[in-house]
């Protein structure tokens, strides 16, 4: 008798609500697209910008930033960088210098186990123009990503950051709708992407500024549907494309300045019900918050809200880090966890997300990209099916143990 018993085991374990852990956590690496396509203050049309020069107008990471948050856990490194240094002239060859730079640092970090995402941290624009001018037409933008593609389709490890918060700090209505975004632009970059037989990570970001808080309400000042109501037309054929959430809490929550005046998880909580809901998943793209202790209770809540949340939560990265920020007590950037100087000590918001870290091993892998995206797929990324590939997963496991032990106990 104990033997079918232990046969129809499977069955009851099967549905296991076993949670996909948090997959991707890192840091934002901002330095690159300074002075271009950063609009304000120093635009577009600050004198030496298009292109500059590295070291005066931009700057790249630091190899010892990079190791830094490796060797604590990190694994995935979002850069954010210019369209128009990648790309001089559109629809034109990526092969500026600017181009080679970003091609080794994708290199280094990914052969050394983490993730890069190519972030075209552009606001929805080209030397200032909107996409969808007659200047910059959306195929320009396509073409982009079509050549991103072909070039990195081999490397699993390179996402595609498809547009940093289009309808940014320059304002509609001269660019597209929030409906253009979702229904046409998004999906047609993604079929052009996929259409290399590239079966990289995407990630698209809202629109008005890419910020949770407008997540349901804002149509950016031009009217017609929400980013909730966009993003349900999101099409990938792989299930690979998550949305790219940013969220800041000081008092305008658009990640200015370093007081916390908000909180984040009451602006998060309903877009974790949507994405259950619709079977979707989120990326936290950029979060940063100053260095009070009211500020670094409410990241700590952060990090284990995200954690608790993972299975539409799959990713984090936590703005920011990067050479130029200044020294956050001394008049720099509130946010820039940029390691100080030897010595100085740890930025305290590093010591509460580094815990959170999920790759503590990283730095000591033997690296080889095959083996480990073939451990790690699905993804967790698009509809939600890593979560559900896991839940099966193990059920199967356990369905085995049980299943192997059920025909012992028969044996026996
Ligand atoms: C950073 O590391 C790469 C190798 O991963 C090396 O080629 C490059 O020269 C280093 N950059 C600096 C500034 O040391
Ligand atoms: C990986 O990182 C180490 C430093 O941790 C660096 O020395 C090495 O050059 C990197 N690998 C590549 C391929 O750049
Ligand atoms: C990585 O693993 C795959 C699958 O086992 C193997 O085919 C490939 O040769 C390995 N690559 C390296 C560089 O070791």
């Amino acid at each position: 008798m104990v033997a079918p018993l232990l046969l129809l085991l499977p069955l009851v374990f099967t549905p296991s609500p076993i949670k996909a852990a948090t997959q991707w956590t890192g840091m934002n690496q901002a330095g690159m697209e300074f002075c271009l396509s950063d609009t304000a203050p120093t635009g577009f049309n600050s004198p030496g910008c298009d292109p500059g020069t590295m070291g005066e107008h931009y700057f790249g990471p630091a190899n010892s930033s990079l190791d830094n948050f490796r060797k604590l856990g990190s694994n995935v490194v979002r850069v954010p960088l210019s369209w128009e240094r990648l790309q001089p002239v559109l629809n034109g060859p990526l092969t500026s210098d600017y181009a080679a730079y970003v091609d080794s640092l994708i290199t280094r970090e990914t052969t050394n186990g983490s993730l890069f995402v190519i972030d075209i941290h552009n606001y929805g624009r080209y030397k200032g123009l909107q996409l969808g001018s007659v200047d910059v037409p959306y195929d320009a933008f396509y073409n982009l990503w079509e050549q991103l593609a072909n070039k990195y389709k081999g490397n699993e490890k390179v996402v595609f950051g498809l547009m940093n918060q289009p309808g940014g700090t320059l304002q509609a209505p001269a660019g597209p709708s929030i409906q253009e975004w979702w229904g046409t632009i998004y999906n047609t970059a993604i079929q052009r992407i996929r259409a290399t037989g590239a079966t990289n990570r995407i990630l698209v970001q809202a629109t008005c500024k890419a910020f949770g808080q407008n997540f349901f309400s804002d149509t950016c000042g031009v009217g017609g549907i929400s980013n909730a109501e966009g993003a349900l037309s999101l099409s990938d054929p792989l299930g690979k494309t998550s949305i790219d959430i940013h969220q800041f809490i000081n008092t305008d929550r658009n990640g200015g300045s370093g007081e916390c005046t908000h909180d984040f998880i009451p602006i998060l909580n309903p877009i974790t019900t949507y994405l259950r809901a619709h079977q979707k998943t989120a990326w936290l793209g950029e979060f940063g918050v100053g260095w009070s202790d009211t500020c670094i209770a409410s990241l700590s809540s952060l990090m284990t809200y995200l954690s608790d949340n993972s299975d539409v939560w799959p990713g984090w990265i936590y703005w920011v880090a990067g050479p130029a920020w200044g020294d956050p007590r001394n008049g720099g950037y509130a946010f820039s966890v940029e390691p100080p100087a030897s010595g100085v000590g740890e930025r305290p918001q590093v010591t509460v997300i580094k815990s959170y870290f999920v790759d503590k091993d990283l730095a000591n892998k033997q690296t080889n990209n095959t083996v480990e995206d073939q451990e790690r797929k699905p993804s967790g990324t698009g509809s939600g099916s890593g979560a559900r590939g896991r839940v099966v997963g193990a059920g199967w496991m356990v369905g085995m143990l049980v299943g192997v032990f059920g025909v012992v106990a028969l044996l026996l």
